[in-house]
């Protein structure tokens, strides 16, 4: 083997036989998109129509030939939607799938779509329109949910349950002040989708490959027909970036997280122990070996539905932090990314919205819970100054030491008899017990935005009139 020719002989023994053919399947394999692409039909035809009317009105090609590329697309759009027609990876993705039908359809004609335009700007443009249309969506979703919680949190705005810091019981709370909470957060990323839907108003088509085009093209014209605010202003940004599929995961991956949280919490509740809340039938499971068990998999399913959003997230910011511009055949997988976060986060919504309007809520449980654990020694420390006029550090080491006494005679607060408390400082008067129940420590808690029965529902109204 001194010789080289003889070398590459050997070689081309190895594996030659298979690689003859082998590296074009292969890169039919990484290349195609069309399984998954498929999914932008509806956006690739309207964009395509657009396209065409645009090129026709600006007299860059015929009406007639126009008329024919419009009846073909709509032909195409039937196709699909009947399931008749066949994509086809040799055709790569959907952009291909769609034109070579044309052509099959309109003959000539159809070669003429592609003027002014390349598959760049012609995917942005697809991948924006579903994306603005799944955050439309995530919207309405949202605000389903609030609904919920505005539903539970009214009707059990006096209902009272422990507060907790580092899951220790810390001060009686009502369940209504819980639910609110809740409202809050999805509030502020329905919030967040709406600004995401107002940055991503913009028209990618007509950026062509990169650099714009020669050809006298309205991208004002197809940005109005599409629905868009406006054209992009830079032809280069336009088919570089996907900030847009990033902003929509970011999104999603705080809100997933915001379910995630709530998932935990009704996980936590509907356990014995707990036992704040009892499943719904149609939100829980049975184990296949022990009869006694009602399992709360809906909420812990979209608990993990948080990881696969999160990845999701990670995995298309990672694609593009290291992209030249403009355009890299990398961006080809912003795709399933964000295909599969959607569909995540939309299922985690529906499955949290029925949990939250269906799970019955065990108010006896949350009370006994709710006075326990000396939830009320705030409120007695709040006492010793307002009416004793002690300075807020001292009335704590005095409470310290009423907690201590309850605890060595493992009794509640309120059971102490005056004598005792009394021994501990000799300001405290039979009054110190109107503060000492969960009725009265919420009902006082009257600050703007705090626990009060009354204040919640100020906050529930307010919220009423923004959803
Ligand atoms: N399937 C491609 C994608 O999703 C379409 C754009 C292809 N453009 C190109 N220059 N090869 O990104």
């Amino acid at each position: 083997m001194a010789d080289g020719t003889s070398e590459t002989k050997s070689s081309n023994q190895m594996w030659g036989g298979r690689f003859a053919s082998g590296p074009d399947a292969i890169m039919e394999e990484i290349n195609a998109s069309i399984g998954f692409d498929k999914k932008l039909y509806a956006q690739d035809i309207r964009g395509s129509k657009a396209h065409a009317e645009m090129l026709a009105h600006q007299g860059i090609i015929s009406a007639d030939d126009k008329d024919k590329i419009v009846h073909g697309l709509d032909t195409i759009l039937s196709e699909i939607e009947s399931g008749a027609f066949e994509f086809s990876r040799k055709l790569e993705d959907i952009h291909m799938n769609v034109e070579a039908r044309l052509a099959t359809l309109i003959g000539p004609a159809a070669g003429r779509l592609h003027t002014a335009r390349s598959r760049n700007d012609q995917v942005a443009l697809d991948f924006r329109l579903w994306v603005k249309e799944e955050l439309q969506k995530t919207e309405k979703a949202l605000t389903g949910l609030i609904a919920a919680f505005l539903d539970r949190a009214e009707e059990h705005a006096e209902t009272v349950m422990p507060g907790f810091t580092h899951l220790q019981t810390a001060q009686p709370v009502t369940f209504g002040h819980h639910c609110m909470a809740y409202v809050e957060m999805f509030g502020r990323d329905r919030q967040r989708v709406r600004h995401a839907i107002e940055h991503l108003d913009e028209s990618p088509i007509g950026a062509a490959a990169l650099a714009g085009t020669g050809y006298p093209i309205d991208r004002h014209m197809t940005a109005k027909t599409l629905g868009f605010r406006e054209p992009t202003r830079n032809s280069i940004d336009t088919v570089s970036d996907r900030d847009f599929a990033l902003e929509f995961l970011s999104i999603a991956a705080i809100a997933a997280t915001h379910l995630s949280r709530l998932a935990e919490e009704i996980v936590i509740w509907s356990t014995p122990q707990f036992g704040f809340i009892r499943l719904s039938d149609a939100f829980s499971t049975g184990s296949s070996i022990m009869p006694q068990k009602k399992n709360p998999d809906a909420a812990e399913l979209v608990r993990a539905k948080t990881g696969r959003i999160n990845g999701s997230l990670i995995a298309l910011l990672t694609v593009m932090k290291g992209l030249p511009l403009a355009y890299s055949k990398d961006m080809q997988e912003d795709k399933e990314q964000v295909f599969d976060a959607a569909e995540s986060l939309e299922l985690a919504i529906a499955a949290m919205t029925g949990m939250v309007r269906d799970m019955a809520i065990r108010t006896d449980r949350m009370k006994a819970a709710a006075g326990s654990g000396y939830s009320t020694a705030t409120d007695l420390a709040d006492w010793l100054v307002r009416e004793a006029g002690l300075p807020f550090r001292d009335a704590h080491h005095v409470t310290g030491r009423v907690v201590a006494l309850a605890e060595s005679k493992g009794c509640d607060l309120a059971e102490l008899p005056l004598a005792e408390l009394q021994t501990i400082h000799a300001a405290i008067n039979d009054d110190v017990y109107t503060v000492l129940t969960v009725e009265a420590s919420v009902a006082s808690r009257k600050s703007y935005g705090g626990t009060a029965p009354s204040e919640v529902r100020k906050q529930i109204a307010w919220w009423r009139q923004r959803n």
